[in-house]
């Protein structure tokens, strides 16, 4: 079986290189020349982890392939797969669709036989019949179907994600469609993972209402962790003691500066415009949206606070760019909303991340960017941890102590004991827990 996939991103390179694990051929094809010179030298643009061995492994078996020709790529391919961006539209919040349409027109120049066109791509209901009339108005004798394949891999753990799926969606009318996808995944079919086939509209919206979900469940946890400070109660207790019942599940209940990364943001926002066109508002994400847009500003009167009320003419050491741990993407990152402002307020921001700071540097030019964790907190005012990378969780307190020039840290991320913090000698300032 032959596949191929448009657009080797996070998702486009992932999903190519585990469908060649599973014993497929893909031809992965990005408009992006130097990354597909990148990737047949085998150098990954991406960072995640696994990802590199399961890339070279499966070129070198002549399963995975990577060119800019789609033409020449489609040849024999019974599925196409797009998985290019689809990021906020400038001005309204809506998906911007222009990717996933262009894509479409290019894979309508190419049919011959009859072809599954696959949305990976997180797109809003309505697209996957758009796309199908731009294929027939191109070609109106081609043979084809369009069906919707949500992805639900998280960065930082996406092989494992999309080898181990919860479940696999797929949106489609008819059976033949249908038959070419079930061979696809057979793989994870005899591994019993469950299948939901649906209609296009439907598996359009579970993808949007999953992610709303999720975002929803971190907004209440944070809110909660808000509410604890308060009261003097535990966060992680309250979590805890919600989570295990088995109606709301433990996971996604971690209190933090607020949820960023290249989906939750784009997706939320993204339906609440759908809804708000349908006639049928979806309040309770409207309300999703603001609260995690202020959680991000108002973290920075936690460092202001924690420094005595004036960041001005104080240097805080920044560990953490990246959204989460495991990733170098810094798309809607909490850091772009905090150290710009810290840098306005008249602090010196040194900062540390062990895979962001390349594109870190590009946004935020005004940020000494260090060497190391240590290199960062050497004489700092104030340590801000942002992202929890397992290397930040390590960090003995007292070696935090003995390097920073005045004892306090904020933790955004609640990596650290704050019992073992105190003890160490330090002011510590975490979310959600009894001060
Ligand atoms: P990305 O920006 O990392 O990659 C998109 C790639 O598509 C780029 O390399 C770009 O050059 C290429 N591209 C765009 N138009 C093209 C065309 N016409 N022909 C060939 N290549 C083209 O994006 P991503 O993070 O992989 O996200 C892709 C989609 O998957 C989005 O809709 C996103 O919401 C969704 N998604 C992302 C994740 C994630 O963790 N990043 C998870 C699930 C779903
Ligand atoms: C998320 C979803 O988890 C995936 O299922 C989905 O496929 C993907 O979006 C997508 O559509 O792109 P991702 O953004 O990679 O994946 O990462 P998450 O682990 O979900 O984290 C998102 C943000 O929420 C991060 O900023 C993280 O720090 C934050 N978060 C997550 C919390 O603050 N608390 C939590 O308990 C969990």
């Amino acid at each position: 079986m032959k596949v191929v996939m448009i657009g080797a991103g996070y998702v486009g390179l992932v999903s190519g290189a585990c469908f060649s694990e599973f014993g497929v051929e893909v031809a992965c094809v990005d408009k992006d020349a130097n990354r597909i010179r990148d990737l047949i030298e085998g150098r990954i643009p991406i960072y995640e982890p696994g990802l590199e061995d399961l890339v070279r492994d499966n070129s070198k078996a002549g399963r995975l392939s990577f060119s800019t020709d789609l033409n020449a790529a489609m040849a024999g391919a019974e599925a196409v797969f797009i998985a290019v961006g689809t990021p906020s539209r400038r001005g309204d919040g809506h998906a911007d669709l222009s990717y996933v349409y262009q894509a479409a027109r290019e894979i309508a120049a190419t049919l011959t036989g009859y072809t599954v066109i696959v949305t990976k791509s997180t797109v809003p209901v309505g697209t996957g019949r758009r796309v199908a009339e731009i294929i027939r108005e191109v070609r109106p004798d081609a043979q084809f179907d369009v069906v919707s394949n949500p992805e639900f891999l998280r960065e930082g753990s996406a092989i494992n994600d999309f080898m181990r799926p919860d479940r696999i969606v797929i949106g489609t009318e008819t059976e033949r469609a249908r038959d070419v996808m079930r061979r696809l995944y057979r793989p994870l079919y005899l591994i019993e993972t469950p299948i939901v086939f649906t209609g296009l509209e439907t598996s359009e919206l579970i993808k949007y209402a999953a992610n709303s979900f999720l975002a929803t469940k971190i907004t209440f946890i944070n809110e909660i962790a808000d509410l604890c400070e308060k009261v003097g109660a535990d966060v992680h207790d309250v979590a805890r003691g919600i989570g295990l019942d088995g109606r709301i599940g433990r996971k996604f209940l971690h209190p933090g500066p607020g949820f960023g990364g290249s989906c939750f943001p784009k997706d939320t926002l993204a339906l609440v415009r759908t809804a708000q066109e349908a006639d049928a508002p979806l309040r309770i994400i409207e309300q999703v949206v603001a609260s995690n847009d202020a959680r991000k500003v108002s973290m920075v009167s936690r460092v202001t606070n924690a420094v005595g009320g004036n960041v001005r003419g104080k240097t805080i050491a920044v560990l953490g760019l990246t959204f989460k741990p495991n990733t170098d993407d810094m798309r809607d990152s909490p850091s772009l909303v905090i150290l710009p402002r810290l840098l306005e307020q008249g602090a010196k921001v040194r900062a540390f991340d062990p895979e962001g700071m390349g594109e870190a540097r590009k946004q935020m030019p005004d940020v000494d960017y260090c060497g190391s964790a240590e290199d960062a907190m050497s004489g700092a005012d104030c340590l801000l941890l942002l992202t929890e990378w397992n290397e930040f969780r390590a960090l003995d307190p007292r070696r935090i102590k003995a390097l920073l020039g005045k004892p306090v840290v904020v933790d955004l991320r609640n990596v650290y004991n704050p019992a073992e913090m105190r003890a160490a000698g330090l002011t510590y300032t975490s979310v959600g827990r009894p001060a």
